[in-house]
């Protein structure tokens, strides 16, 4: 092995070999909450796991009850301290497709971003690090650090068998870390570098209200039978107001007030929201007046109706009262929040403001609560020393809204502390139509993790 052999000279050399990597993984439709994307799901484990293995990992698939874990680990370094990168290899579905300007899965390039379903979330980010590993490993022949891997296929639909892994002793034995390092969160902005230290968790549940045994004529039976999509438009508009306050009682008992100095710390993100909103299209924010957007979406408890259904969808019109009426909801926890709790008052809540004259089932599913990194770990300054290196600016720290809800287990299961190093941005429309990650973010993100890397290699550490 030559010395002037390093892996920046080794990135610099194999753009187009990572690229054509991350298109392959990007064809593949592994779409979690989808059952047709089965066989999907697997290819997408084996094709990592491949990867992996060509990389000089020792690398195998951990079958689960669900989507298969990929799990690889290189030899023990003493003396060094043990990583695990933690990546999701599944996708959110791609609903609405008419708005999508190129083929979902066919990674396509316009103005230096490639479109694609996962081409950010989380296929783009987390290959950084697969691609880092194989960077160092080619040029240098070992690791800094001692580094596992685990990607998961369940994130998108709450990492269910992630979880149950970690229950077991033989899970948190094959994943045993000092610090586990994560890219699937944001950066402060489109140049501004970011380590998220805290994320929302989640509290997702489904209504469905019944009513009539099948549909009926509106003429014939309107006025004299409670429409199940009336009652389900009552009972959701008692749910929050127009400032965005959530109406369930007690749901702000638990919230933590900010401080100044979390307050300093949302304004120094760099955000111009007139250009953010006219991004989405739209002339205004919505929610709580007294606080700002940033904090709003890191700090706040929310209420999202994530899909709606009932009635006639096709085209033109049809006279009908529904026979059924739903609605899959989430709320955003954020620290100190019990969403098991908030579950059963909602519940209670719900059945209190029901019109009578339907039946309503409640089914809850995604329960976790937000949470906060310690900021003093050596861990994370020596990755925030690692990404000022790529970047030639330091890391801001922020809290983001999105939820990764299986890094709180996997950091106390483990005993572990957590690295949220993401490379995203707002404008790459995740969970969206037209998902993008620009090449620039890509490429950056292989080159941040190899610093990252090595700064954790050179840590002083005693375990
Ligand atoms: N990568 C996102 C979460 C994220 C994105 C956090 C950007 C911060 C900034 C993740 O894949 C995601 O979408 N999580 C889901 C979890 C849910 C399905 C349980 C979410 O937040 O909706
Ligand atoms: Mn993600
Ligand atoms: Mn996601």
């Amino acid at each position: 092995m030559t010395e002037k052999n390093t892996p920046q000279e080794y990135i610099a050399r194999n753009k187009e070999n990572f690229l054509a990597g991350w298109f392959e993984a990007l064809r593949i439709p592994s779409v979690s909450a989808l059952s047709e994307h089965k066989d999907d799901m697997r290819r997408m484990a084996e094709w990592l796991r491949n990867r992996l293995s060509s990389a000089g990992l020792a690398a195998r698939l951990v079958p689960t009850g669900g989507n298969p874990l990929v799990v690889a680990s290189s030899p023990e370094i003493p003396g060094r301290p043990t990583i695990l990168v933690y990546g999701h290899y599944d996708v959110q579905p791609v609903d609405p497709l008419d708005q999508w300007k190129s083929e979902p899965f066919e990674p396509t390039i316009r103005g230096g971003n490639v479109f694609c379903r996962g081409a950010d979330d989380d296929k783009g980010q987390s290959l950084a690090h697969l691609f880092a590993a194989e960077s160092i490993l080619a040029a240098r022949g070992e690791l800094p650090v001692c580094l596992k891997f685990v990607y998961e296929g369940e994130e998108e639909i709450g990492s269910m068998s992630l979880e149950s892994y970690l229950q077991s002793e033989e899970g948190r034995a094959t994943l045993a870390a000092d610090a586990i390092l994560v890219s699937d969160t944001d950066m402060a902005g489109p140049d501004t570098p970011a380590i998220t230290n805290g994320l929302r968790g989640i509290l997702g549940c489904e209504i469905k209200l019944t009513g009539p045994s099948h549909d009926l004529h509106s003429g014939l039976y309107g006025g004299s039978v409670l429409n199940p999509a009336v009652a389900l438009c009552a009972l959701l508009g008692k749910l929050i107001d127009r400032n965005g306050k959530i109406q369930v009682p007690g749901f702000y008992d638990d919230v933590v007030t900010l401080t100044e100095a979390d307050r300093e710390a949302f304004a120094m993100r760099p955000f111009d929201e007139k250009s953010a909103y006219a991004e989405i299209g739209l002339k205004q924010s919505f929610g709580e007046p007294q606080f700002t957007v940033l904090e709003r979406r890191g700090a706040r408890p929310t209420f999202d109706i994530n899909g709606l259904t009932s009635g006639y969808q096709g085209e033109g019109g049809k006279t009908i009262i529904p026979s059924t009426a739903s609605a899959k909801l989430t709320f955003r926890m954020v620290p100190n929040q019990n969403p098991a709790q908030l579950f059963e008052n909602l519940r209670a809540y719900l059945a209190e403001q029901l019109w009578p004259g339907v039946e309503m089932t409640i089914t809850g599913s995604q329960m976790s609560s937000g949470f906060l990194v310690p900021l003093d770990s050596p861990f994370i300054q020596a990755a925030a020393r690692g990404i000022e290196r790529v970047f030639g600016k330091a890391p801001l720290f922020i809290r983001d809204g999105g939820s990764i809800p299986v890094v709180s287990t996997l950091a106390s299961a483990l005993g572990a502390d957590v690295i949220l190093a993401g490379f995203g941005v707002e404008e790459d429309a995740i969970h969206s139509p037209n998902e993008h990650y620009a090449l620039e973010s890509f490429y950056r993100g292989i080159e941040a993790s190899v610093a990252i890397l090595e700064e954790l290699g050179a840590m002083k550490y005693e375990r």
